[in-house]
């Protein structure tokens, strides 16, 4: 391979601390920096902080060696060559993407710049933060031709982050000097070239040395713009898709057979195309707020957006009319609910729409026995513990004596449940999917009744026969 290069990341959260052992698993010499003492500790003695998988066992393998973990960001920008910032850039109470913690990093970097460094952003941030960014070191003192800033987003999603970062669609390298591109490229020649990929240990994925990811060299702005605007397109997508579910409900159509029919056309694409309770995340909501915003304040009309966000929201009342519509009155029912976190694999429960959900159920007298994988500790800390709210240890555990059974996140364990001993444990066999994860007729012969998104509700014939209007339940 070509010469390991010494990066800095400063940064540890889903997208810093992957991006660190990657480059190590790419033979590069790391520095990841952050500025929570406790998190660095942590991570010295090999716990991740995240459920992601090959996490554990890459930082296992490089910590202390080829990733040396620290909170001196002085040091780090003075012994490494290029620089990546990866801290976070939360929503301000306007919809703007916050950006102290960069503008921070920036002059920090600024103060200890020793020779020619790049510094690269890979947080998500509005066009122009790479400008900023320039401006805030330039005042700092630093000789314009001692560094430049190189846009290199990261399109990594949580639950498969290493697998994404190794085995990308694509790299996005936004520099506006030749020298900056020619250093970025060297860090990610083990992938582009292919060659990571002959390593008999390599993380398997869809590259090869045969189909190493392109890399697409643009303007600072334009790498800046990508990013933004595919996370937007993808929720756009995904609003999209839901819109068309309620309209097959309203028309008794079946969103599945729809998807696969618009899906199968390749300018569409079958990907993004699941219905769902919405979307949540880290991302998603934060980037497309923060988009539009940016829109907003350059005079563009991207009005396209807040219908993105105003169906996003709207899903999560529409299940919300589902429950109602399969229970009547919610008060005082006891209701299993399969999944916190945002979605499946993770642990995650930033702006997660079942955790809205439990709210909403909550709020309206019913009691949640709540039970997933891997989020509930963290789903705690937004919905504790109390005599309506329990957290379950197994599926079983939660569905016992249950009024319904709601899944609200799609872990592949919840697509597997034994549905005789489901039936038999619940009190009514009643399956409220709000992932879509099972076939309403296999539903239907197991005795279930069985609503989900975009489709025909299964009903045993009884009820079949006499079906009410979802108006009709107490407080539609
Ligand atoms: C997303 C993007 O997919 C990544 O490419 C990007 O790098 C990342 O944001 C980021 O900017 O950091 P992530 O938030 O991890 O990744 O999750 P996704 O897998 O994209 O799912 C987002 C939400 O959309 C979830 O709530 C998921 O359940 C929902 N979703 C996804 C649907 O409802 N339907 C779908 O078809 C796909």
């Amino acid at each position: 391979m070509s010469q390991p290069i010494r990066i800095a990341v400063v940064g540890s959260g889903y997208v810093g601390l992957v991006a660190a052992v990657c480059f190590a698993e790419m033979g590069h010499d790391v520095i990841c920096v952050d500025n929570d003492e406790s998190k660095v500790e942590a991570l010295r003695g090999g716990d991740t902080l995240i459920h992601e998988q090959h996490l554990p066992e890459l930082l296992d393998r490089y910590r202390n060696n080829r990733v040396q973990i620290t909170t001196d960001l002085a040091e780090a920008t003075r012994t490494c060559q290029v620089i990546f910032i990866a801290v976070g850039t939360p929503q301000s109470e306007t919809g703007d993407a916050d950006l102290s913690y960069v503008e921070a990093v920036a002059s920090e970097i600024a103060r200890s710049i020793n020779g020619y460094k790049v510094v690269v952003e890979k947080s998500t941030v509005p066009v122009y933060t790479n400008e900023w960014i320039r401006r805030v070191i330039e005042r700092n003192g630093v000789r314009r031709e001692d560094f430049d800033v190189v846009s290199n987003p990261e399109f990594l999603r949580e639950g498969t982050a290493v697998e994404d970062f190794l085995h990308p669609d694509r790299i996005v390298i936004g520099a506006d000097s030749d020298r900056a591109a020619a250093l970025l490229s060297e860090v990610y020649a083990p992938l582009t070239s292919g060659s990571y990929y002959t390593h008999p240990s390599c993380v398997p994925g869809d590259c090869s040395d045969h189909h190493p990811p392109p890399a697409l060299m643009t303007s600072t702005k334009s790498a800046e713009i990508i990013k933004h605007a595919s996370n937007a397109f993808l929720a756009l997508k995904i609003s999209f898709i839901n819109a068309v579910s309620n309209l097959c409900e309203a028309a008794d159509a079946n969103v599945e057979q729809v998807a696969r029919g618009i899906g199968l056309d390749s300018r569409i694409g079958p990907k993004f195309l699941r219905p769902g309770i919405g979307y949540g995340g880290s991302c998603f909501p934060k980037d497309v707020a923060a988009f539009r915003s940016v829109a907003e304040q350059m005079g563009v009309d991207f009005n396209l957006l807040s219908e993105v966000e105003k169906i996003n929201a709207n899903q999560k009342k529409r299940f919300l009319a589902k429950v109602r519509s399969a229970l009547w009155t919610l008060r005082g029912k006891r209701l299993a609910v399969l999944g916190l976190a945002f979605k499946g694999e993770t642990d995650d429960i930033r702006e997660s729409p079942a955790v809205d959900l439990v709210e909403m159920l909550l709020a309206e007298g019913s009691m949640v026995v709540a039970y997933d994988p891997a989020a509930m500790k963290r789903a705690a800390t937004e919905l504790p513990p109390s005599p309506q709210m329990r957290y379950a240890t197994s599926v079983e555990d939660a569905a016992r004596d249950a009024d319904a059974l709601l899944i609200l996140t799609d872990w592949t364990e919840f697509g597997e449940l034994d549905l005789q001993r489901l039936h038999d444990m619940l009190r009514y066999p009643i399956v409220i999917d709000g992932r879509n994860l099972y076939d309403p007729q296999t539903m239907l012969q197991h005795g279930f009744t069985y609503l989900s998104i975009g489709r025909p509700t299964a009903t045993p014939s009884r009820e079949a026969r006499n079906p009410l209007p979802e108006s009709t339940a107490v407080g539609a």
